[in-house]
């Protein structure tokens, strides 16, 4: 069977500009894309290399000239630092994307991949258009032979739908395509890239496709010891990003699915993934019960394995990775029928404060955050929220616009309880450890409710202040 269909647009071709003569750096490196992946992974790159030069484009004027100000566009622990040392010596950013393309040995493609919104696949195939996009750029404006890494997560075999727009019509230039797929999580975006698991690189076994592996080889050699890279052919690297992140949901939707088992047996869901997570052979990371995942990656992944075995006509196995992605919507309408079950079925009028917007905490994020899928349902049910966030109350705003409802934004959490009759605890920020929750059980409505979505907070101290509290996988602490 072929490759899946994928949708292709047409860019303007630009002028080629003059090149700057820059002999002294050993290879010139471009990302295509300066987002959470791109921006950090070029940091490392240029932080390690600093006989390479390293450009990251992009078509948003205004996030490349976040990235050449003091405010980068986003925040990770660590990254500021590395891109002061680097910036101006070997790093650079820019918007000049035709002229740094031509000039550039090796061209990594990390522009986003979301899910198809329309047509074909709309709802869970890749909406590849932004690759395509790129592409025709690179091969547009492409004067010498090039390296081409496929950096986005993709489908599988998206490299041969890569290699026949750069290689079509009368432009003799070659590419040759890696997959070096990227592993980090926001947060450890540094740490995940400076000191990675492993790092794997997919290329064609061919003359020109291992020169091409050895050459990227060579980069990551600069500071990852040989043993932690994994080579392997085009086709697996593309495919392993997709079931690393199904693996990972995966895990999270199990023990979701075990926590709705707990709340009714009154077996607590922290005891029963203790002991699971003590088998080396399941490990303990990845099963902390919650309110499910979000983050801009695994849905999207999820659907784009799901879209692709129904592609190839393995329903069995769609309806499996399917089935990951159901228990996190489950999940998360199980905690809204949770606080509209206790709160005397209904949430008309009531205040209920929200803490924590993003996906999770030590980010601003809010995409495919848990949050916005709850918020929107306790609005339907008529609820009046007020919205604290250390870090996402701007991303929070974004979300919510256009839905019905009152909703507030503030900073100050205890400004926030002020007058609640519950709080939602949605994001396990370190913050909310710290709080003085008497004072805010003092000025909430009585009977005051506490909803931890992330078994984050000390339920029993919670209880004694007078809280009545509901965890996620455990039996409530009530008075009533
Ligand atoms: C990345 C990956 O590329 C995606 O496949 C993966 O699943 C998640 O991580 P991310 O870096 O999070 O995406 O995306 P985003 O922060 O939206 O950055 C993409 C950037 O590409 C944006 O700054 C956008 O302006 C830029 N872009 C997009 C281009 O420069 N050119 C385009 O044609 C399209
Ligand atoms: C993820 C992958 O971890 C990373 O390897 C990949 O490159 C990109 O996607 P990220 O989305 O940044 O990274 O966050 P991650 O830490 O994986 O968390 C994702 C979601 O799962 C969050 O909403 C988090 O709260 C939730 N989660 C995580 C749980 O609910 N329980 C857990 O035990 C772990």
């Amino acid at each position: 069977m072929g490759r899946p269909p994928f949708l292709f647009n047409v860019t303007v071709k630009s002028p080629i500009d003059i090149r700057m003569n820059e002999n002294k750096f050993a290879k010139k490196i471009v990302c295509v894309g300066a987002g959470y992946v791109g921006g950090p992974t070029m940091v490392v790159i240029a932080n390690k290399c600093p006989d390479y030069k390293v450009t990251v484009v992009d078509i948003s004027e205004e996030r490349i000239n976040a990235w050449n100000s003091d405010e980068l566009p986003i925040y990770e622990p660590g990254l500021k630092d590395r891109v002061d040392k680097a910036r101006g010596k070997n790093l650079f950013f820019s918007t000049d994307i035709d002229r740094n393309i031509d000039e550039a040995d090796i061209i990594f493609v990390s522009v986003h991949t979301p899910t198809k919104t329309f047509g074909e696949g709309a709802g869970k195939a890749s909406d590849l258009q932004y690759i395509e996009q790129t592409a025709r750029r690179i091969k547009e404006n492409s004067t010498s032979s090039k390296i081409i890494v496929e950096k986005s997560t993709l489908p599988v075999r998206a490299a041969e739908t890569m290699a026949s727009i750069l290689h079509s019509g009368a432009n003799s230039v070659r590419f040759e395509i890696l997959s070096n797929p990227e592993f980090m999580a926001e947060g450890t975006a540094i740490r995940d890239m400076e000191e990675p698991d492993r790092i794997l690189i997919g290329s064609h076994d061919t003359v020109t496709g291992n020169a091409a592996r050895d050459e990227l080889l060579k980069i990551y050699l600069k500071w990852v010891p040989r043993e932690k890279i994994i080579t392997t052919n085009l086709w697996s690297s593309e495919l392993s990003k997709l079931v690393a992140n199904a693996f990972l949901a995966q895990r999270i939707s199990s023990i979701n699915s075990i926590s709705a088992l707990c709340e009714v047996t009154e077996a607590d869901i922290s005891e029963v993934a203790g002991a699971v997570g003590r088998d080396s052979r399941i490990g303990s990371k990845f099963l902390e019960a919650g309110v499910g995942f979000g983050g801009s990656c695994f849905r999207k992944d999820l659907l784009n394995l799901v879209y692709l075995c129904e592609y190839y006509k393995l329903d069995d196995v769609a309806k499996f990775w399917s089935s990951v992605v159901e228990i996190n919507d489950n999940q998360m309408e199980r905690f809204v029928n949770c606080i509209l079950k206790t709160m005397f079925r209904t949430l008309v009028d009531k205040k209920i404060t929200i803490f924590g917007f993003a996906f999770k905490p030590d980010t601003g994020d809010t995409r495919d955050s848990p949050a916005i899928y709850i918020c929107k349902r306790l609005l339907e049910e008529k609820a009046r929220l007020s919205i604290t966030d250390p870090h996402a109350i701007s991303n929070a705003k974004k979300d919510l616009t256009g839905i019905d409802g009152t909703a507030e934004f503030v900073e100050n959490p205890y400004e926030a309880a002020k007058g609640a009759h519950c709080l939602a605890l949605i994001t396990g920020w370190s913050e909310y450890l710290s709080l003085d929750y008497q004072k805010i059980f003092d000025s909430m409505l009585k009977p005051a409710f506490i909803f931890d979505g992330r078994n984050h907070l000390d339920h029993q101290k919670l209880f004694e202040i007078g809280f009545n509290v509901y965890p996620i996988g455990r039996p409530p602490l009530t008075h009533i």
